[in-house]
């Protein structure tokens, strides 16, 4: 039997839709717009904006030749595709912000376990040409909202990354700390040494934690313009009264951060807790040869939140039904008029009245409508409320 590859799912859930649903409906709100970009690109996209660095462009790229000898990648992200796509339309030219939403799958070849899957889908979001804090504190507000709206609690974490005044200096910093202990550290941190070194902040092994507990923090040496937007990010974060804690030690996985980043955690899911990240990337859009653009945005993981999300069992729909063949064509067209107005459900199998209201039941009608030799002679239907 051929089965589905291993970390990756059919998706027969209608919590699926209802996050679909809601995500869309807070964006929107907001006014943002819809966007949908190809789920192949180019490798050099996500070398270039994720880092050649990050362990997603490293270890996780599902990557190959086409036919025609491109080198392509199914993205492992959305933000990269949006980016390349807002360039490609020249809005970067227009000089007015742009702010979009987009649902899809993303593709990463990561050891599968609970909440981590090799195809998995995000609900994103990225705004474009608004350098203000405030954006940001717009931004984490949509999936506070988004959250708020599916009944989802969670732990907001955020952090500042700096600018390239601070973060260069900051760094310098850090490697000469880590360079003190680099014979304690793992392996990992070693290399990120001289490759990244601000990615060994998040190292998940506990001797690297317990050194790095002392490493200097970005948010002890921002200079004076990030440290003042820090501080706005707070205070605006109080204003919306979203709760958050800062983690001096959130860098997150991705290489274009500069600035705010975030990450939206539930201890409800088991290890992969981390249920939506973002922040902002000012310095991509002209990394990707762009006018120079800020940007903000976040993902959502929708299979991370799924179990944290219920859907009202509410009885919906009229399900119609003949006890004889002949009114099947009846019952096909009175349906094809109360369709209009609400979901209604044909049966064409032939069936006891019985038999047809137990089927009615069964799959969640709040009404049945059901055609025997009578109510076909009169034009009308035996009608029961469940
Ligand atoms: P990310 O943190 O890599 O950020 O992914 C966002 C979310 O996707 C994670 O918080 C998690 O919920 C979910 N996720 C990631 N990997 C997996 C996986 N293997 N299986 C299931 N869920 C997963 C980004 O992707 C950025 N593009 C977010 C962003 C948008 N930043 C700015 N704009």
């Amino acid at each position: 039997m051929i089965k589905a590859l291993r970390g990756m799912k059919d998706i027969l859930d209608k919590r699926f839709l209802k996050i679909f649903d809601t995500a869309r409906e807070v964006a929107e709100t907001y006014g943002y717009e819809y966007i949908e970009t190809p789920i192949l690109e180019e490798t050099a996209l996500f070398k270039r904006s994720v880092g050649e660095s990050s362990d997603i462009v490293n270890k996780e790229m599902y990557q190959f030749t086409d036919k025609g000898g491109n080198d392509v990648v199914l993205r492992p992200e959305g933000t990269a595709g949006v980016v390349r796509s807002f360039i490609e339309h020249k809005f970067d030219r227009q000089g007015t912000p742009k702010r979009f939403w987009y649902f899809g799958p993303m593709f990463r070849y990561e050891r599968p376990q609970k909440g981590r899957l090799r195809e998995f889908h995000q609900f994103g979001i990225e705004s474009f040409g608004e350098a203000s804090v405030y954006e940001d504190i717009n931004v984490i507000s949509i999936a506070a909202d988004i959250f708020k709206a599916l009944n989802i609690e969670y732990t907001l974490k955020i952090n500042s990354l700096g600018c390239n005044i601070c973060m260069p200096k900051y760094k310098e910093k850090l490697v000469d700390f880590l360079n003190i202990h680099k014979n304690e550290l793992c392996e990992d941190c070693q290399r990120r040494i001289t490759q990244n070194p601000i990615r060994t902040l998040d190292c998940k092994n506990k001797n690297c934690q317990a050194i790095l507990k002392d490493a200097p923090k970005i948010t002890d040496n921002l200079c004076e313009s990030c440290q003042v937007d820090f501080e706005k990010l707070k205070k605006g974060l109080d204003n919306l009264e979203i709760k958050y804690e800062v983690d001096k030690h959130l860098v997150r996985g991705l290489d274009y951060y500069t600035k705010t980043t975030f990450e939206f955690v539930s201890n409800k899911i088991g290890a992969q807790s981390a249920i939506a990240g973002g922040g902002r990337y000012d310095k991509l859009v002209e990394f990707l040869g762009g006018k120079p653009t800020p940007g903000v945005g976040f993902a959502i993981g929708v299979e991370r939140i799924i179990d944290l999300v219920s859907v009202d069992d509410v009885r919906v729909g009229i399900y119609m039904g003949a006890m004889i063949e002949e009114a099947i064509p009846f019952i096909q067209k009175e349906a094809s008029k109360l369709r209009q107005n609400e979901k209604v459900f044909v049966e064409t199998k032939v069936k006891s009245l019985k038999a047809h209201l137990k089927a009615a039941d069964k799959g969640n009608y709040k009404k049945a409508l059901v055609v025997g030799v009578d109510e076909l002679k009169n034009g009308e239907f035996f009608e029961k409320e469940l």
